[in-house]
């Protein structure tokens, strides 16, 4: 652990706030430490690690996907890039039937922005306060926190306009003859949970209809099954019209993917957009891995069984304990709000230390986002630490 932790501080960019803990393996719900010591994992890598650590699938898709072909250019057909991209067609919302593939939730967006843009001609994007979209230059432009935007601002285009989340009003005002898309995350994550009322997602898609406007649901956080339906947006019955993937898609391999129907992502012509490493055959077979398993262990519906028990229990906590504020989520996205930062932080050294891992978001959000395959039994001794923890810190 010293080990680690001295040549990190020396040779590694110092751009997280790191737990001190080192993983060396992980085994369904468990991870373990240097040490060999033992922690239930309600992180999942920040909600990628749908199918649990090293899942049987996985491994096998990769490691015999990595002695036949692990990467040639788009230069040429890859098998396993279009076979991926026909078993997402079927899980995705209807219209959403055309993918590009990249490596990262933040060149998801990227794409995204310019293919609404190209597909629109126009140039403003409309985001949301409290939203989270990534780190890269365009992408951190629509992430609505000042800290991660503004030391940059001058390398980032000025086409985004902010409005509240869950305020329909706020959309309308805001859109212009120069709008070309509104980005949205059906719930949002880093934001700290953050659920909109029934009538948001179909509202905004009716607004964008009315007004031309290209309708972005940002599904990286939200997708593949983690709040009970394979996409958030589908909670609502709601076809974006265009869609970014990522996090657990490669269910801890690095893959990203923006989808769209034909008549949107045809305004992309061969020359717009490129990746050298995008859908690669490596990423594609264990992507493709993580979309069979899923549909074979139905983890969406378990997501959403499992996920109720889970929100019951949390909501049970929240009775108990003044310090906690809201308890809120869908699926197996839940959060839970605490009364200060400083009690947040507690929480998730005091769950630490006795081990589990939970995460915090947004200053004092509580993040659980386990893989999907999390048993109740698992649940059940979560909530029994943190009965314990929000009565030492609250
Ligand atoms: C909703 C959402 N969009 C985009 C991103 C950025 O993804 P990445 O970190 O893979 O670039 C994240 C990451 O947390 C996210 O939650």
């Amino acid at each position: 652990m010293r080990r680690v932790q001295e040549l990190d501080e020396r040779y590694v960019a110092h751009t997280y706030t790191r737990q001190p803990l080192v993983l060396t393996k992980g085994r369904g719900v468990f991870v373990w430490d240097v040490n060999g010591r033992r922690y239930l994992d309600f992180v999942g890598g920040i909600a990628v690690c749908s199918l649990g650590h090293c899942h049987p699938a996985l491994t096998r898709a990769i490691s015999s996907q990595a002695r036949k072909l692990m990467h040639v250019s788009n230069l040429y057909y890859i098998q396993q890039q279009a076979e991926l991209a026909e078993l997402l067609a079927r899980v995705t919302p209807e219209k959403i039937d055309k993918f590009f593939f990249c490596n990262s939730g933040a060149e998801a967006v990227e794409g995204a922005f310019k293919l609404a843009i190209k597909h629109a001609k126009r140039e403003q994007i409309i985001a949301m306060q409290g939203s989270f979209h990534g780190r890269t230059a365009a992408a951190v432009g629509a992430t609505w926190k000042r800290a991660y935007r503004e030391p940059f601002e001058p390398l980032i285009p000025k086409n985004f306009d902010f409005v509240p989340f869950n305020d329909l009003a706020a959309v309308e005002r805001a859109m212009n003859g120069r709008t070309a898309a509104v980005i949205v995350e059906p719930v949002q994550g880093e934001g700290g949970i953050n659920v909109p009322s029934d009538d948001y997602l179909p509202g905004l898609r009716k607004l964008c209809d009315e007004r031309n406007v290209v309708l972005i649901c940002d599904e990286i956080q939200t997708g593949m099954g983690r709040t009970g339906k394979w996409f958030a947006c589908q909670h609502w019955g709601v076809e974006p019209d265009i869609m970014t993937m990522a996090k657990a898609l490669g269910g801890g391999f690095p893959i990203g993917c923006l989808g769209a129907g034909a008549e949107v992502m045809n305004s992309f012509s061969p020359g717009d957009h490129a990746s050298t490493f995008g859908g690669n055959p490596l990423a594609c077979a264990a992507a493709k891995a993580v979309v069979q398993t899923m549909l074979k262990l139905k983890l969406p519906q378990r997501a959403a069984k499992v996920g109720k028990y889970f929100k019951e229990r949390l909501l049970e906590l929240a009775d108990k304990h003044g310090c906690v504020q809201e308890v809120r989520g869908l699926g197996l996205l839940l959060g839970m709000e605490l009364s200060s930062k400083k009690i947040a932080n507690d929480a998730v050294a005091k769950a630490m230390a006795r081990g589990f891992l939970i995460n915090c978001t947004a200053d004092k959000v509580l993040r659980f986002a386990p893989p999907l395959i999390v048993e109740r039994k698992h649940i059940d001794r979560l909530m029994k630490v943190l009965d314990q923890i929000l009565s030492e810190v609250g």
